[in-house]
């Protein structure tokens, strides 16, 4: 990930979303945009000198009780771009990432109705893990 690729991250992400979000992509990219950062990957896709593809994620220690592990919290492939295997590359790349880091376990959490992103999952071998989110509203 370049500073250059940011416009067509945001432009992927609005096309996937339908929200543009300039602020929170710079942001991420000022914190996981640094190359030689051994815990936090931000990485594109390019075909044909375009950027296809991303994926966001990075190395957590000892959250919620767990130890280390690689955690996927985005992944986007331009909707032109899909089935052609990028999705699975951008993965391998962030897992190799993980793994050279001492790594051994990648962790996602999805939306329970998103299935095109859990078939992606599942076809990568990623399965239920021990952990279950909780949420509640606070807005009492
Ligand atoms: C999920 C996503 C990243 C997959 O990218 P991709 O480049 O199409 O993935 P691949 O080509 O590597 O596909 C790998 C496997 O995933 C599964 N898969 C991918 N798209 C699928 C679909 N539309 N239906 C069913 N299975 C699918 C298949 O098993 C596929 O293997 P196959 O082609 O041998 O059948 C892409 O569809 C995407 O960006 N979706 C929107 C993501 C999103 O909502 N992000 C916001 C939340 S993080």
């Amino acid at each position: 990930m370049r500073r250059a690729d940011i416009d067509a991250v945001i432009g992927i992400d609005a096309t996937v979303t339908g929200l543009e979000k300039r602020d929170y992509w710079l942001s991420l990219y000022r914190r996981y945009g640094k190359v030689e950062s051994v815990a936090q990957h931000f990485l594109v896709a390019v075909s044909a000198g375009e950027v296809v593809g991303f994926i966001i994620g990075e190395v957590r220690d000892w959250e919620f009780g767990s130890p280390p592990c690689g955690w996927v919290f985005g992944i986007d492939v331009r909707p032109d771009a899909r089935l052609g295997g990028t999705g699975t590359q951008l993965l391998n790349a962030i897992c190799a990432n993980f793994r050279r880091a001492g790594i051994r376990k990648v962790r996602t959490i999805l939306a329970r109705d998103n299935t095109l992103v859990l078939s992606f999952f599942r076809s990568q071998g990623m399965m239920t893990g021990p952990f279950i989110p909780l949420e509640m509203d606070i807005d009492v």
